[in-house]
């Protein structure tokens, strides 16, 4: 990734902490929208700051197609596009409220819509293009009392699927999607304690496999949906 426009959203997120330090260490020049100071403040704190200094940090509302627009204009090319961007709330279906499933699919599979479409006129303009976006075991493995989650997320892998057939006639873009288990963030620390937090997967390792698929090496993985589940 060394020299490669990367649009890194939810960088500074839970799993952001550990695949923004991935990708700064393999040379790349990395743009994260943001919305949260405190969320910057906290992602600097896990860097040098040499490598803090070299991220673009732009104040963008990722629902916000026009914004998004802008920013993949300012940003010149996108060869890389790593949409961490993502979330869930939890509830029984018959209990739950149709505004907060408009807002699960909004936030999961809306800005992949969005990041994803923008970034892809880019790549297709360069010739070059990794998507790499992040789905969840339980788009694959659904729970309940996380249906809109779950088919939000599943919406996530399928959309990265079907990029990926679009862009099967290009050399050298391609689409893929990381499923993480439950991960080792401080909010889910903070939630559920720290007991299991030994069984769930490690920002870093999901930093690995995300960097592996938006690599140049990873030319030929296409479409491919990778289960990062740690022990569960
Ligand atoms: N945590 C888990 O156990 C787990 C398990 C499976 C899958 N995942 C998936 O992994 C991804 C990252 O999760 P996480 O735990 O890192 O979540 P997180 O800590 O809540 O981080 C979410 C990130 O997305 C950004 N964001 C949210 N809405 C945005 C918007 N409208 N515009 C711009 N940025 C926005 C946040 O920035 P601001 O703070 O500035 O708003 C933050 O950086 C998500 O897709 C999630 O569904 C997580």
């Amino acid at each position: 990734m060394e020299g490669k426009q990367v649009l890194l959203t939810g960088g500074t997120g839970g799993l952001g902490l550990g695949v923004t330090p991935a990708v700064i260490k393999r040379g790349a020049k990395v743009t994260i929208p943001y919305r949260s100071e405190n969320a910057v403040e906290r992602l600097k704190q896990k860097l040098s700051s040499s490598e803090f200094e070299n991220i673009r940090f732009v104040n963008v509302d990722l629902t916000n197609e026009n914004a998004i627009s802008q920013l993949i204009e300012d940003m010149g090319r996108v060869d890389v596009l790593i949409h961490l961007v993502g979330g869930f709330s939890m509830g029984q279906l018959i209990d739950y409220n149709y505004e907060d499933w408009k807002k699960d699919f909004q936030l999961n599979l809306d800005t992949t819509f969005l990041v994803c479409k923008h970034s892809l006129r880019s790549m297709i303009n360069h010739g070059y293009g990794r998507i790499v976006t992040v789905g969840s075991k339980g788009a694959v493995q659904p729970m309940g009392g996380l249906a809109s989650y779950c088919a939000s997320k599943a919406g996530v892998v399928a959309l990265t699927h079907a990029i990926a057939e679009e862009v099967k006639d290009y050399d050298n873009i391609t689409a893929n999607c990381v499923l993480p288990s439950i991960i080792d963030t401080p909010t889910n620390r903070e939630a559920m304690g720290s007991d299991q937090a030994d069984q769930w997967v490690k920002p870093e390792s999901l930093g690995e496999a995300i960097c592996y698929l938006a690599s140049e090496a990873a030319r030929e993985v296409r479409g491919a949906t990778l289960p990062v589940y740690g022990k569960l």
